[in-house]
């Protein structure tokens, strides 16, 4: 059984309990304003222990910020995450950075994300908003997943997280 919580602050270090790795036979693409998917794999070998550390101390910044970020468990062991910074973004400052969302390698396609994309959902409605920015990984599997939620292109991203991940796909999922 997979159980669902907010994670404190020393909680966030067990995100380093996920293989995040990813093997997709494509990849997305923008082209003049639509979505492209080239037959080209994607590959993400996972994070090693620096990439950790270095998420570790974003999301640990994040969650004395006022973000809030959900965990999944199986018994003790955290198999998921998501969640999204406090911070209002997008050029009307009307939406929530959502992210990460990481399901552990072994645990995927058992509806996890989906239950977490949820909760983030309800946790955010506290913050006034309706909306979440998502700066996707463009593996085909992410992006399908993504999708599959309702998400959509953003038409106008955000400057500064496009600027930071200029080969991502940048989403957004409105909610009511
Ligand atoms: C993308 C990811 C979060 C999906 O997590 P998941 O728990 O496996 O997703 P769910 O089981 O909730 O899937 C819900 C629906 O999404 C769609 N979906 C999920 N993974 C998919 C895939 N690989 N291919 C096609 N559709 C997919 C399906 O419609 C699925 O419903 P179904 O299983 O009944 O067909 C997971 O694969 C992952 O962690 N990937 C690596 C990390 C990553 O890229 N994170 C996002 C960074 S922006």
């Amino acid at each position: 059984m997979i159980e669902y919580k907010v994670l404190n602050k020393e909680e966030i270090s067990k995100v380093k309990e996920i293989d995040r790795s990813d093997v997709a036979p494509g990849i997305y693409k923008v082209l003049d304003g639509n979505l492209i998917i080239e037959n080209n794999q994607f590959i993400h070998p996972g994070f090693n222990e620096e990439n950790f550390e270095r998420v570790v101390r974003e999301l640990t910044t994040d969650v004395e910020m006022g973000g809030v970020f959900i965990g999944a468990f199986s018994k003790d062991r955290l198999v998921g995450i998501s969640g999204f910074q406090s911070e209002l973004i997008g050029n009307e400052k009307n939406m929530l950075n959502f992210g990460p969302l990481w399901i552990d390698k072994y645990h995927r396609r058992m509806g996890i994300a989906k239950k977490l994309v949820n909760l983030s959902i309800e946790k955010a409605k506290d913050f006034g908003v309706n909306k979440f920015y998502i700066s996707a990984t463009p593996s085909s599997n992410t992006i399908s997943f993504y999708l599959s939620q309702g998400c959509r292109l953003i038409e106008t991203p955000d400057e500064r997280l496009f600027k930071k991940e200029p080969d991502d796909i940048h989403l957004e999922l409105v909610f009511k």
